[in-house]
């Protein structure tokens, strides 16, 4: 189903036969709502989001592609998720697909601005599918169409509505090495049991194990997260302080978001010639255990 935003902007509804449903917009390739069949919404999206291309929307699944952050020299996470997409008719066709998967596949090439700023030639193809379970799943192939290497870093910025960020508890991160960006990008070891919430974070959790769970206590239900070829993991929540400092961001909004994202960040990824990079996140929702 396609539909526009107030912007002319096509946004792709993809529904199951439950009537669980994902929004996917042209504007970044993001993600802008993933709904249960009992049309719950799970993704954040902030009530102060600005829909006003060409900057992303604060909330659902940004791509930070092909960098991360400011560990570079592009704009602030890359300018993919500030591009508009164009839908593949015919994809390539990719394993797993399955009856009872409803998908869209999506595809971003550089321009020729694009390629002033980064001259490498590259086809991003980005399959967002919804299973007769309701679980999402973003799959990105990305090749290097280009005559020389190219490297790069990417994350699916994922944002995740929570009852109460103080009741969320991140399972799956323990004993893992993080980079944290509020200490200059410095390398700490995680000490606790399962991650919890009381300031600011935002760091990256390097070569974590493929399944990362977000619990949400008082809401009752647990995010799985499902990664491959993606080694580490963002964890990001701006608190009070910064939160007053992004304009698309309601001051007390902090409270119902938490970004957890699959990601490759440490290590770029390096693409020869003629080569395909494949990486996947698979998003469930349980009731909390
Ligand atoms: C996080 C970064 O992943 O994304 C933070 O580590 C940043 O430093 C946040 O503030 C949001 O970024 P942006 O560009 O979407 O405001």
């Amino acid at each position: 189903e396609l539909t526009k935003d107030k912007n002319g902007i096509p946004l792709l509804v993809l529904r199951n036969n439950r009537g669980a449903s994902a929004t996917v917009s042209l504007q970044g390739g993001q993600v802008l709502s993933w709904k249960t069949e009992r049309r719950e919404e799970l993704l954040f999206i902030s009530n102060k989001a600005i829909f006003s291309p060409p900057k992303a929307v604060r909330g659902g699944i940004p791509i930070c592609f092909p960098q991360f952050g400011n560990r570079g020299t592009l704009e602030q996470h890359g300018f993919a998720r500030n591009k508009i997409w164009f839908i593949e008719k015919d994809p390539p066709s990719l394993a797993g697909d399955f009856n009872g998967k409803v998908y869209i596949d999506l595809l971003l090439k550089p321009s020729e601005d694009d390629m002033k700023i980064w001259p490498h030639r590259f086809e991003f193809r980005l399959r967002v599918s919804l299973a007769a379970d309701g679980n999402l799943t973003l799959t990105s192939r990305i090749r290097n169409v280009n005559g020389k290497n190219f490297s790069f870093s990417i994350a699916y910025h994922t944002y995740f509505s929570v009852s109460d960020i103080s009741e969320v508890r991140v399972e799956g991160l323990e004993t893992l090495d993080y980079l944290d960006n509020l200490h200059q990008k410095e390398r700490f070891t995680e000490q606790g049991d399962a991650l919890t919430f009381e300031s600011e974070v935002d760091r990256v959790y390097l070569d974590s194990s493929n399944t990362v769970a977000v619990l949400d206590h008082e809401k009752k239900r647990t995010f799985v997260i499902r990664k491959e070829g993606l080694p580490d993991v963002v964890v990001w929540n701006p608190w009070e302080r910064k939160s007053k400092s992004i304009v698309d961001l309601g001051d007390e909004e902090y409270k119902q978001m938490l970004c957890v994202d699959g990601a490759a960040v440490e290590k770029s990824i390096t693409l020869r010639p003629g080569e395909e990079w494949t990486g996947r996140l698979e998003l469930s929702v349980l009731p909390c255990s």
